[in-house]
């Protein structure tokens, strides 16, 4: 582990100019550099480097981080890593500390999982060549499906015997205890008889009778188990896989990517398949660049892992209703993560294994190449079959297809579809752009970067216009956020009126400022609001402790935040989208202390509408419950009261809301 003070020192002397600059060509434009974004395509520069903050953000792609964030992103590194790059970089001698009792403990639990699958492994690669049984079942299983020898070698592939307990009596004798074969779930416990004598629980194996598929994680080494059975059989499942244990994550693994990753990177594609068979046929036709999600449904975890090495994804599917529907959902979560999708779609029944055998592997290359199109021609495709002449269901396989495009994060790769799909379906641009302009407002869009040139005009930036009641809470708590990062020391005024007979009106009007960090805290934080998003709440607990103690803080401290997801939120909320001209930075100068009022406004709007939001979905809740308490015939009297208080709070916010209007 490497220590706090290391780690602070890396981020005071790391430059983020000069750590970009070793990989980015960037020009000076007034106090900021300007470049080519590394990590997306372009041919105009809109990667922007702040030397002041200590940041840089692509304002095409929405990128950004600090030069921490900047090293993982572009060298593929992790935390650790890329700190030690800027330790070299700077020369800057790395302290460690030793890790506390309980990581060793974790540390070593995780590395007696990965010994002991090494050994499965081991156990039954060589099962399925030095055994009788495993030459005579598994191994000519795997030469009739055409897999050669040397794909079974690399993939490490093995056979499991249909003995109860081959395996787990082998590990045992070799010293393995039996907390781990439990642990990875390679053996499970057989239930005890109530008249047992015998203490410990006997071990049967989880694999029996099956050919087994190793899954490594990207640094290669096993983390789990795929068996397929042999036999065609209606009642066993066809393939049994390992638990999820402290090494195998299902939702955070991706089938073949240690064998795919170099590949990936050399051909900037990767191609998405489902299935263990399909990744080791596509290997043996040459094409290595390739995945499975194994079954289960695609995860945004597994499209990240992927999206560490290209931005471009193929994927195959298989023809089948099902997997057809599949591909729709996959799509759109591909592209909420802002890479590229193309898809290739197998005629009914055949997946990419299966087409190989009957065809070969120079066809199954083939077919690929000629079959893959992109998401948008593939979608329109599909589903202009089903809508025909029907001009309602067009409306609908429009808006369809915009939703899909409104999840792509970068505006101008969304403009280039939307006219794409202008012309495909004969419907002027404006239309479309004002559908999607529509959606992307009400979706409950965490992951889209605040980009777009129409919130770059300099009259949004305290008002941010989707404050309003079409918006979810989460972009509320965000806009909260964003307000305390920005503006957090500044003071708004208030005026106060209150009941003196001294004065010749009978009331006196005081005045007092207040910083907006802590009528912000006071108004959420003391009032008993918790944030729904984690990040925001963390974020807004650390405002809280400090403004007790009124202190200012620096919002630099959470773009240099160890957990990823606070800093690049920091850093996204705190680019000062109106800093891309110099114009908006003069216009800006003048902006913000010649109307305060304005920031107060913001902060007071924000506060409102998250606050009425809160409300209404209480109420919404709680109507529910009465709703089920009626049907089940239950006393709700409890739930009524609840339903008048809630109705008085939102009256009362709203009054609240109206005082304020008045006085200003
Ligand atoms: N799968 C699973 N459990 C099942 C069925 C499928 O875990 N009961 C997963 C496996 O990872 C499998 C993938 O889903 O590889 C795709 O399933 P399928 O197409 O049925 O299997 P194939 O790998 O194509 O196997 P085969 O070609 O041998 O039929
Ligand atoms: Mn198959």
């Amino acid at each position: 582990m490497i220590t706090k003070e290391t780690i602070d020192r890396i981020f005071d002397v790391a430059r983020v100019e000069e750590v970009v600059g070793d990989f980015v060509q960037l020009k000076k434009r007034g106090v900021n550099y300007l470049g080519l974004c590394p990590f997306h395509n372009e041919k105009t520069p809109s990667f922007n480097v702040n030397p002041v903050r200590n940041i840089y953000k692509c304002f095409g792609c929405g990128k950004g981080g600090n030069a921490v964030n900047f090293i993982m992103e572009h060298e593929h590194y992790t935390y650790p890593e890329a700190l030690r790059y800027l330790a070299t970089k700077y020369s800057i001698e790395i302290e460690e500390s030793v890790p506390d009792p309980k990581q060793i403990i974790l540390q070593d639990e995780r590395e007696s999982l990965y010994v002991l699958n090494t050994f499965a492994q081991k156990f039954f690669t060589e099962n399925l060549f030095d055994n009788e049984d495993g030459r005579a079942i598994g191994l000519s299983y795997f030469k009739e499906r055409g897999f050669t020898e040397d794909t079974v070698r690399k993939f490490q592939l093995g056979y499991s015997s249909e003995k109860w307990a081959a395996f787990s009596e082998a590990a045992l004798e070799n010293g393995y205890k039996s907390e781990f074969l439990l642990k990875t779930g390679l053996s499970f416990a057989k239930k005890e008889e109530e008249d047992s004598e015998n203490k410990t629980p006997k071990l049967l194996d989880r694999f029996r009778g099956r050919v087994m598929f190793p899954i490594h994680n990207l640094s290669g080494r096993i983390i789990g188990f795929g068996g397929r059975i042999l036999r065609k059989d209606e009642k066993a499942a066809k393939y049994v896989n390992s638990p999820e244990s402290e090494i195998y994550q299902k939702s955070k693994s991706l089938y073949g990517i240690y064998n795919a990753k170099k590949a990936i990177v050399q051909r900037d594609n990767c191609y998405l398949v489902e299935g263990y068979t399909d990744v080791i046929s596509l290997h043996q036709s040459s094409i290595e660049n390739v995945v499975a999600s194994s079954g289960t449904s695609l995860t945004t975890e597994q499209i990240r892992l992927i999206g560490r090495f290209t931005k471009n994804v193929t994927v195959l599917y298989d023809g089948d209703a099902a997997g057809i529907k599949a591909s729709l959902r996959g799509i759109d979560l591909i592209l909420e993560e802002g890479l590229n999708v193309r898809v290739v779609l197998f005629p009914d029944g055949d997946d990419p294994d299966s087409y190989s055998r009957k065809h070969g592997s120079s066809e199954l290359v083939d077919f690929i190449q000629k079959n893959e199109k992109d998401f948008i021609v593939f979608k329109t495709d599909l589903l202009l079959k089903d809508a025909a002449n029907d001009p309602l269901k067009k409306a609908g396989l429009i808006r369809d297809i915009v939703d899909t495009i409104a999840k792509i994060p970068d505006s101008i790769t969304r403009s280039v579809y939307l006219k794409q799909c202008s012309e495909m379906m004969d419907v002027g641009e404006q239309i479309l752009i004002a559908e999607m302009n529509k959606m992307r407002r009400s979706q409950v869009n965490k992951t889209a970067p605040i980009n777009d040139i129409e919130e770059l005009l300099p009259e949004t930036i305290l008002k941010n216009i989707q404050v309003d009641d079409e918006i979810s809470i989460e972009r509320n708590e965000e806009e909260i956020i964003r307000l305390l990062l920005n503006f957090g020391p500044e003071e708004i005024i208030f005026h106060e009126e209150s009941d003196d007979p001294d004065e010749p009106t009978g009331k006196k009007l005081s005045i007092h400022n207040i910083r907006v960090s802590q009528f912000i805290v006071d108004e959420i934080v003391n009032d008993g609001i918790s944030f729904e998003n984690k990040n925001f709440q963390f974020i807004l607990q650390e405002f809280s402790k400090i403004t007790t103690e009124n202190q200012i803080i620096d919002p630099q401290l959470f773009c240099n935040s160890e957990n990823p997801d606070v800093s690049s939120i920091s850093v996204g909320l705190l680019s000062p989208r109106y800093l891309l001209s110099e114009n908006w930075l003069q216009m800006h100068k003048i902006f913000v202390p010649e109307e305060p009022s304005l920031l107060k406004e913001a902060v007071e709007k924000a506060i409102y509408y998250l606050k009425k939001k809160k409300v209404m979905k209480m109420l919404e809740e709680n109507r529910k419950k009465i709703l089920e308490a009626q049907t089940n015939g239950d006393d709700f009297t409890e739930l009524l009261t609840d339903h008048m208080r809630l109705e008085e709070l939102k009256i009362e916010i709203a009054k609240n809301n109206l005082k304020i209007d008045i006085l200003k």
